[in-house]
């Protein structure tokens, strides 16, 4: 990062301004000739033409270049209406305008402090020549690290209500690349394990879908600031080629809207290494700045919770003998919490409504505000404030929409009441499953990444908001860096996470792990809630299943993955029966100033080192697949001329995720930021490593590594 930079904004509306080439003009005062713009260093070009190759003219199409090699060839743009013609191929440019934007800004929370947002834009307008004569802009920013472009429909007599069909959106690579994806619209939501293919073999993908072409290119396309639209699916169109699949409402149509209004940003990253994809901010620079003001409340922190032990089926979230959410129970997670430095307990299964078949049912017996009679809430929330541990709500609505909204108020106002700021919320329910009430009292059934929910998770994150409650989702929509706009969405799920491995049939195999940072993770923080201690007790009724990681891979999860919010999921007993690993868990912090990946390849392995946004310490975290491998790494992110204690926690030589996961050496040494560091993973493993500044006892006492 340039520090030269302060945190204001430069920016310079023109003609182009340094942002490619002049534009021309004709007689009438229309813009003509190519237009096109480069990124801040010139590393990627974007044009904007139509009349060449597939495109018949009239048509507005882009490209993309990068270093003079082109990426994305020609792409057509536009859109399909119900309620009115398709937009004319007759399109004219009536207005192109550039500028320039350089600003750095700060994050309330997050894995790096401070982002550098610089860009070039260019905003094309589009009129039909003929018949209604409809506008339409494409805005582009082009980053040194990626491009983000989205349209924009004017306000305009011809064009009032939009009810949209299809969006044309193409992406038509030059050429096949290594896919990393997982299917869209199928049952289970985005809880799959990720497909490596020929992206030829990729028929319909959710974003972010990742890619590595046989130059070494990584491109990874998702999108930004999805806010009243539909998520955008990538299905295949032709060799190489696919388009913008928009999630549909219930009755057939992709999004309604009313202009003026703009679609999300659509978003391609591209870094010559893996490891650029982690450290591009892009998504967050295309959402709006935060819109809450004063964000002080939102905590990033670490909880434990009754949890894990429903997922294993030693406890139940409905009532019984089993139950796990008595008070009892949770004051015993209280206690410890407190005394291991935890903030937060979360809590399943307080409410009425779990007993019976919930999932089957629709959730139909949900009540958010009612607490089962042996869970005292108010004497929950004096004995955790008097420990300063807070209890962390859970609403979990099987996709009752209507349900949950009906009483959301009430339910949140109960959160605010008894100290608790952060709700788990969940929506288990099948994809197109999330039911929703019409105007007629019809029940119909939505899919979790439609409009509808997309407007459904705002509605939530803003009246959490009013209450200073942060939303943690599972089974969400997909992340698109709203986290900028709402800093209290801390998290979701939204990808297959740890209670995979309770359940079984598979769980999440090493390899899950070394694709999530480079696919999931590009679109924001995942509550994969790491930290399983005890790897073979899972579901009594699948003996075969097991936490397929090393006990070091679960410790070095806290660095990779990254979320605000981090859970130590396993059951106080796990961790208690093993104090030295759990120091690490207790001692990582979830609030970052800067992230460096040191080295990473999909799918196989990722090292990242990140600096604790207060204080002085680095951690490390460093995963692998099923393979073991050994790596030297440069300790040069440690500041000069100082002196690091390095608490190491890694395989030991028998180590192996199948035959011996505990097998692990927790050994301290000295380094500096000239140390080379070697690291050895074991096949499914990984390393932590906490990087202190050293006292003058530990200089004395502790080896040079
Ligand atoms: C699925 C969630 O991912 C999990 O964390 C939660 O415990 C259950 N739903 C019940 O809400
Ligand atoms: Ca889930």
């Amino acid at each position: 990062m340039d520090r030269r930079f302060v945190l204001v904004g430069l920016c310079a509306t023109g003609a182009l301004a340094g942002a490619g080439q002049a534009l021309a003009q004709t007689s009438d005062g229309k813009p003509s000739g190519p237009l096109e713009i480069s990124s801040p260093g010139g590393i990627l070009q974007v044009r904007i033409r139509s009349g060449e190759g597939n495109i018949q003219k009239g048509i507005p199409a882009y490209e993309v270049r990068r270093l003079g090699n082109p990426v994305i060839a020609l792409s057509r743009l536009g859109f399909r209406f119900a309620d009115a013609p398709d937009l004319a191929p007759d399109m004219e440019v009536v207005e192109a305008r550039a500028r320039s934007f350089d600003q750095i800004w700060e994050q309330p929370w997050g894995e790096q402090r401070l982002i550098r947002n610089h860009y070039n834009e260019l905003a094309v307008t589009f009129a039909e020549t003929s018949g209604l004569k409809r506008l339409m802009r494409v805005v582009f920013r082009v980053y040194d690290d990626g491009i983000g472009f989205r349209y924009e429909f004017p306000e305009q007599p011809n064009l009032v209500n939009a009810l949209i069909t299809e969006e044309l959106t193409e992406f038509r690579f030059v050429e096949d690349a290594e896919a990393f994806w997982i299917p869209a619209r199928h049952s289970n939501r985005y809880e799959y394990l990720y497909n490596t293919t020929p992206l030829n073999e990729m028929f319909m993908a959710h974003t972010p879908v990742t890619m590595r072409t046989g130059d070494g290119l990584h491109i990874s396309v998702h999108e930004a600031a999805l806010v009243d639209y539909a998520s955008m699916v990538l299905r295949r169109s032709g060799a190489n080629t696919f388009q913008a699949d928009l999630t549909p409402w219930s009755d057939g149509i992709r999004v309604k809207a009313r202009a003026p209004f703009v679609t999300p940003w659509r978003t391609l990253q591209i870094a010559d290494s893996a490891g650029g994809l982690i450290t591009s901010y892009l998504i967050l620079n295309l959402n709006e700045p935060n819109a809450l003001g004063d964000v002080s409340w939102v905590e990033p922190g670490k909880y434990v919770g009754v949890w894990w032990e429903m997922h294993l089926g030693t406890g139940t979230w409905g009532s019984g003998p089993k139950h796990s959410a008595t008070t009892a129970n949770v004051k015993r997670y209280i206690d410890f919490a407190a005394e291991h430095g935890f903030s937060g307990v979360l809590v399943e299964g307080w409410n009425l409504g779990w007993d019976g078949d919930w999932y089957r049912d629709g959730g139909s017996a949900f009540d958010f505000v009612k607490a089962y009679p042996d869970f005292d809430l108010p004497e929950l929330a004096r004995y955790g404030a008097e420990r300063k541990v807070r209890l962390i709500g859970h609403h979990e609505t099987a996709g009752n929409i209507s349900r949950y909204e009906n009483q959301l108020d009430a339910a949140l106002d109960l959160m605010e009441t008894h100290g608790v700021r952060a709700v788990k919320t969940g929506y288990v329910a099948d994809a197109g499953q999330i039911q929703r009430i019409d105007e007629k009292g019809i029940t119909r059934h939505e899919f979790h990444d439609g409009q509808f929910m997309a407007r459904h998770h705002l509605h939530v994150v803003k009246e959490a908001a009013k209450r200073k409650v942060s939303i943690n989702a599972h089974e969400p929509i997909k992340d698109t860096g709203l986290r900028r706009t709402y800093p209290n969405w801390v998290a979701r799920e939204g990808a297959r996470g740890q209670e995979y491995n309770a359940w079984g049939n598979p769980g999440c195999p090493p390899e899950h792990t070394v694709i999530l940072p480079f696919t999931r993770m590009l679109a924001g923080p995942m509550d994969y809630t790491p930290g399983v201690f005890d790897l073979f007790n899972t579901r009594r009724e699948n003996r075969d299943t097991r936490v397929e990681t090393t006990l070091a891979k679960e410790l070095a999860l806290y660095v990779v993955i990254y979320s605000p919010i981090q859970m130590a999921c396993d059951l106080p007993e796990h961790y208690e029966a093993r104090p030295e690993p759990f120091r690490f868990i207790k001692d990582v912090v979830t609030d970052w100033e800067e992230t460096r990946v040191l080295n990473a390849r999909i799918g196989d392995y990722v090292t990242i080192a990140r600096k604790a946004r207060r204080g002085d310490d680095w951690f490390l975290g460093s995963l692998t697949d099923e393979n073991g491998r050994l790596f030297d790494i440069d300790l040069d992110f440690l500041d000069s001329g100082r002196n690091y204690k390095a608490q190491i926690y890694r395989d030991g030589p028998k180590a192996d995720w199948r035959s011996d996961p505990y097998d692990m050496e927790i050994i301290e040494g000295l380094v500096n930021s000239r140390s080379k560091f070697a690291l050895r993973l074991a096949p499914g493993g990984g390393q932590a490593v906490r990087f202190t500044p050293a006292t003058k006892a530990e200089m004395r006492r502790l080896k040079r590594i």
